[in-house]
């Protein structure tokens, strides 16, 4: 079954993905370390950090040290025809158009009160600037406060 892990699949999609996005080129964010699935919003994520933040959960470290991004590209999910024709039967997804980008960038003084983060989306390149989404981001992700407010594991 095609996964976001798939190499292929990571030289397809999610270089050219990349490779537009100057900031995260620089960053070399090229580290895929996790992904996950929303049923109920039918997206698909693929979660990237820069060296300071993969090298960080390679060594166990958390929290997580100023100067770790963590990056989500979100995929609507669809059924991939050709994966079930082979199967037989309706049972393979694959990541469909991009929808957003999500970072979490850390700086433990800048960002203090939003847990040592400053959390960002992107829309088509577009930074999303709704002060209430933006606040909501914080607000969720402390539901992961043992974890340094990241939820994905590191899953090499
Ligand atoms: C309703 C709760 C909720 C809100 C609001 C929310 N997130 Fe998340 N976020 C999650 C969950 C749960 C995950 C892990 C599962 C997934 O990726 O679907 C996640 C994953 C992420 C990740 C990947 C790293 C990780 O923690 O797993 C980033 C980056 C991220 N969110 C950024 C944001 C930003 C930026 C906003 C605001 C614009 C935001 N989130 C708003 C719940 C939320």
């Amino acid at each position: 079954m095609t996964s976001a892990l798939d190499p292929q699949l990571r030289a397809t999609t999610l270089a050219p993905i990349l490779s537009q996005m100057a900031f995260a080129r620089d960053q070399r964010l090229q580290n895929l370390f996790a992904r996950a699935f929303s049923a109920s919003l039918h997206s698909f994520a693929a979660v990237l950090g820069n060296d300071i933040a993969i090298n960080a959960y390679r060594e166990g470290k958390l929290p997580l040290p100023d100067g770790a991004i963590i990056v989500a590209l979100h995929y609507r999910h669809v059924p991939s025809e050709e994966n079930n024709k082979v199967f037989g039967q309706a049972q393979s997804f694959v990541p469909g158009p991009p929808t957003n980008i999500q970072f979490m960038v850390k700086d433990s003084k800048k960002y203090a009160a939003t847990g040592g983060w400053a959390f960002a989306q992107f829309d088509n390149g577009k930074p999303l600037t709704d002060k209430a989404m933006l606040k909501s981001c914080f607000e969720c992700h402390q539901a992961a406060k043992d974890r340094d407010f990241v939820f994905a594991r590191y899953a090499p």
